[in-house]
């Protein structure tokens, strides 16, 4: 028998769109493979940590359109920059918007709500140090994330510069270790895809050390 859902799910109100699969890519095929066997696993809660431009916003979009996972989330997939958000209040109020629902003062309960009536779900919140980082929206951050993972069909995919994972989540094992820069082949290509064709090999090698 189907289980039935929300119907205020996602609904035509919805401001979602993802954003663009990254059309450079290299250097990355052992984390995305580590990421989609994590992905088999009963409710993936996944950090991709690292230091700052390491490639954490790249990977979490390409994760976000391989086929394995656009097959198995289709359109429940939802893509949160929380750069703009200070605290959980704001943070729930765009996951939110991106859920269709109605504005209101505080839609951490009706965010909560919805995800769990709703089909198996993939969440990634990009750049969630912004509100991890200041001790005073650590905790409250910190909360909401484990009433997120409370929800046994949502997925939960989680960008975040630095080393430490946030607490009072179990993130699925094992762990994705922080990035690290990517290996010199692929730095090349990228050097070639994103440089004019007026460069040789010397000078790109010069250009990475
Ligand atoms: N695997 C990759 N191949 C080619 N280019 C990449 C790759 N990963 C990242 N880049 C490029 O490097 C830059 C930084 O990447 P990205 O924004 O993903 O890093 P980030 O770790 O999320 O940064 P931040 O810490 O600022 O959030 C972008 O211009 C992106 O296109
Ligand atoms: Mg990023």
């Amino acid at each position: 028998m189907h289980k039935v859902y929300s119907s205020s799910y996602a609904s035509s109100n919805s401001i979602s769109m993802l954003p663009a699969e990254p059309k450079i890519f290299h250097g990355r095929d052992a984390e995305v493979t580590h990421i989609l066997q994590l992905f088999r696993q009963e409710s993936p809660r996944i950090a991709i940590l690292g230091a700052g431009g390491m490639g954490k916003t790249s990977l979490s979009k390409a994760v976000l359109h391989h086929h394995e996972i656009a097959t198995k989330y289709h359109a429940n997939r939802f893509f949160i920059a929380c750069d703009g958000s200070i605290n959980k209040v704001e943070l729930a109020s765009v996951i939110g918007a991106h859920l269709g629902l109605k504005p209101g003062k505080d839609l951490t309960k009706a965010v909560l709500r919805n995800l769990a009536s709703a089909p198996p779900t993939l969440l990634i919140l990009d750049n969630i140090e912004t509100l991890w980082d200041p001790v005073e929206s650590r905790k409250e951050t910190e909360e909401f994330l484990s009433l997120l993972t409370d929800i046994p069909t949502l997925a939960l995919l989680i960008t975040m510069r630095g080393a430490e994972r946030p607490s009072k989540v179990q993130w699925t094992r094992p762990f994705l270790l922080p990035l690290q820069p990517l290996p010199r082949e692929a730095a090349q290509k990228m050097f070639l895809d994103i440089a004019d064709d007026n460069h040789s090999m010397e000078e790109v090698n010069q250009v990475l050390t």
